[in-house]
């Protein structure tokens, strides 16, 4: 059956197209001046000094952890319910993913749990084993120490920094936002990106903001700043010649044609949250009063949400995979989102994971839906993904339990 709504679309004007096509006329396709004006400009959108463009949320995460000074055996405390990016990037400097469940309400890392679990980490001994991932318990405990935090903004709404952020001063620990899907988002009144000593943005394009591939890390921390500038351009340091690399690098620039189109999509920020947010609201109202779908809840800490997805809950005994399936039968795309990071086959083979371990999270992952969302999606389109989708809630728990979920 051909798709009849996208899952995601960008929302691209004929501001974007010309901003590319000039670039394109220019002789500056890396490394000038449509970058610096992005960054000024995405720094800007989260009240910080600095904003340093990458390749992909996933190199500014990883350019962070690095600034962090996460090395071999140190251990990060992250969300198992997000994108596996955030917890990816830990790993790429050898460090160790504490993964701690999440808040029922927002699916974002639970501030009370974290308290504990810095506490038992900074103890050491027995009492760090219950956070520690199986495989590293007893006497594979890691050999280095708690460096940071990383709450992620899931689906655009902030995690509950303040509890968060004092847990990391008592303990001195870094706090990485991960705010890729949360351009735009305020935390009573505080913008997402501004609240930990680094935050990451990402452009992909089923994001609010989008450059085709791209990611944004932006800070206040100066010293931090030229680092990461350095880092994502092969070591090289400010003084150095073309061929000079101070200190091991990547490359993870992010060219001028991304940076062209970012540009004009950050100047319509308000106007592309604007739109989601008003089909977010048709969803809302069509759905609220399904007995079987719980509607996204945005808490009184969110005093702005950026919608990136609209994600319900399947209540049993509606079946969320035996929907999915029907729901593609007829044309209509949706993802169980997401499937929890400690779950993935990667990290149960290498850490020891099974079910059980977080299960706040687990059953977030066992009953959430992402349906189709933009901010070019129609009222239209609304309506369709809704009728279907309250037949195959009422379908699915009728039916048996589907064989496999098509993704
Ligand atoms: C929470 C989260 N972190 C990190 C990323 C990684 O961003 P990118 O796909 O640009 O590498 C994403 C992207 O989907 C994300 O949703």
């Amino acid at each position: 059956m051909a798709i009849r709504v996208p899952m995601a679309s960008p929302d691209i004007s004929d501001a974007e197209v010309q901003a590319v096509v000039e670039t394109l006329r220019t002789p500056t396709l890396s490394i000038g001046p449509r970058l610096e004006a992005f960054e000024r400009a995405a720094a800007a959108v989260a009240g910080v000094e600095w904003g340093i463009g990458v390749n992909s949320g996933t190199s500014g995460l990883h350019l962070c952890i690095i600034a962090a000074g996460v090395g071999d055996g140190d251990m990060v405390i992250t969300t198992p319910f997000s994108f596996i990016a955030s917890a990816n990037c830990i790993l790429y400097e050898r460090g160790v993913p504490v993964f701690v469940d999440v808040d029922p309400a927002t699916g974002n890392i639970d501030p009370h749990l974290v308290s504990s679990a810095v506490a038992d980490l900074t103890r050491g001994g027995v009492s760090a084993d219950r956070w520690l991932p199986p495989a590293l318990r007893g006497i594979r405990r890691p050999a280095g120490r708690l460096r940071a935090l990383l709450p992620v903004h899931a689906f655009g709404q902030p995690a509950d920094m303040d509890p968060l952020l004092d847990t990391a001063r008592n303990a001195d620990l870094v706090v990485i936002e991960d705010a890729c899907e949360a351009i735009g988002a305020a935390y009573k009144e505080r913008p997402a990106g501004s609240l930990g000593d680094a935050a990451v943005f990402a452009f992909y394009p089923n994001k609010q903001v989008t450059t085709g591939e791209g990611g944004m890390v932006v800070t206040n921390r100066e010293p931090w700043a030229h680092l990461l500038r350095s880092l994502r351009n092969q070591g090289r340091d400010v003084f150095d010649g073309w061929l000079n690399h101070t200190r091991l690098g990547y490359n993870y620039r992010l060219d001028e044609l991304s940076a062209a189109l970012g540009l004009v999509q950050v100047s319509r920020l308000e106007q592309l949250l604007a739109k989601r947010a008003r089909v977010a609201a048709w969803y809302n109202e069509r759905l609220a009063s399904l007995e079987l779908i719980e509607t996204p809840r945005n808490v009184p800490t969110t005093t702005h949400m950026s919608w990136f997805v609209y994600v319900v809950r399947i209540v049993p005994p509606a079946r969320r995979d035996t929907v999915v399936h029907l729901l593609a039968e007829r044309g209509i795309p949706s993802r169980p989102y997401f499937t929890p990071i400690h779950l993935q086959p990667f990290y149960r083979e290498r850490f020891g994971y099974r079910g059980g371990e977080f299960p706040v999270t687990e059953h977030l992952g066992a009953v959430s839906l992402a349906l189709p969302f933009s901010g070019v999606m129609t009222e239209t389109q609304v309506d369709e993904v809704c009728e279907t989708l309250r037949d195959a809630v009422e379908r699915s728990i009728a039916l048996p339990a589907t064989r496999g979920v098509s993704r």
